[in-house]
């Protein structure tokens, strides 16, 4: 007979449960799963209550969820837990652009543009220019690198949060680097903006006293062939909460000013060695 389920061993009772799973990995993963989940209820002497609570909130937080609205990402995102999944993913060696989170926001498809378009349609904002290049570590320019960029508009709402109000893909953008790796645009100086507080996600801010605020960024998704895709911001340096940011995505080679209404983001790309 295996061994039956007791406090003390609860952790590895179970664990050893899913001992003849036949994916190593997956095996690897529930069963370090399962041991820190029973070490943080035995920690906290979880109540049966507590424990009722914690369902109901992961329910309603599924609940929320749908094409546009990603409540797990962000609750992920409040807990650290995106931005720590993007950092063990993306070390960059200090020679290539940060990562940062993505986000709950990119669940549409930007639209193709061309390069120097507006990607402001709703028009409020303060307009500004957008431009950089794209480079390997080595300084050699990514012609033809694809820039995917979107942002909130001037008051702190990306283009899925007010359907039927914001213009369909506001302030969006799929743009494609010239032969020298070079990408401009136009579009608003971006601000600061609460991220979305009328769900579970925002009761767990509200009870623990922190603020929902994201500093002012402008979200970059960059890639091409043979060079490692990079998931990052540009966050804009005298913005408010940059060093509180709501989901913790802040980096400092990340923050740029914005001089003379220019937003200067060059990129720079690792090779894709995997
Ligand atoms: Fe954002």
């Amino acid at each position: 007979m295996g061994e039956l389920f007791s406090e003390e061993r609860s952790g590895e009772v179970v664990a050893a449960s899913f001992e003849d799973t036949p994916d190593e990995r997956l095996r690897e993963v529930l069963t370090s799963l399962v041991r820190h989940l029973h070490a943080f209820v035995k920690d906290v002497e979880l109540t049966e209550s507590e424990w009722a609570a914690a369902v109901d909130f992961l329910t309603r937080t599924g609940q929320m969820s749908d094409e546009v609205r990603q409540e797990f990402i962000l609750l992920s995102d409040v807990l650290g837990v995106s931005m720590l999944v993007e950092t063990l993913n993306h070390r960059s060696g200090g020679t290539a652009t940060e990562q940062t989170v993505l986000g709950p926001f990119h669940l549409v498809t930007s639209p193709p543009r061309e390069l120097g378009d507006d990607i402001a349609l709703d028009g409020t904002g303060e307009p500004c220019r957008v431009e950089g290049r794209i480079t390997g570590v080595g300084g050699e320019p990514v012609a033809g690198a694809s820039v995917d960029v979107w942002q909130a508009n001037a008051d702190g709402f990306y283009d899925v949060q007010r359907p039927g109000v914001l213009p369909e893909r506001n302030l969006r953008g799929l743009f494609t680097a010239d032969e020298d790796g070079r990408y401009w645009f136009r579009s608003i100086v971006p601000c600061c903006y609460p991220i979305p507080v009328d769900g579970p996600v925002g009761e767990l801010l509200r009870s623990t006293g922190r603020h929902p605020y994201r500093p002012a960024h402008l979200h970059f998704l960059v890639s091409a062939p043979g060079y490692r895709t990079v998931t990052t911001h540009a966050f804009i340096a005298d913005s408010p909460y940059l060093d509180s940011d709501a989901v913790f995505g802040v980096k400092e080679s990340l923050v740029r000013e914005v001089v003379e209404g220019v937003l200067t983001f060059d990129v720079t790309l690792q090779p894709d060695d995997a």
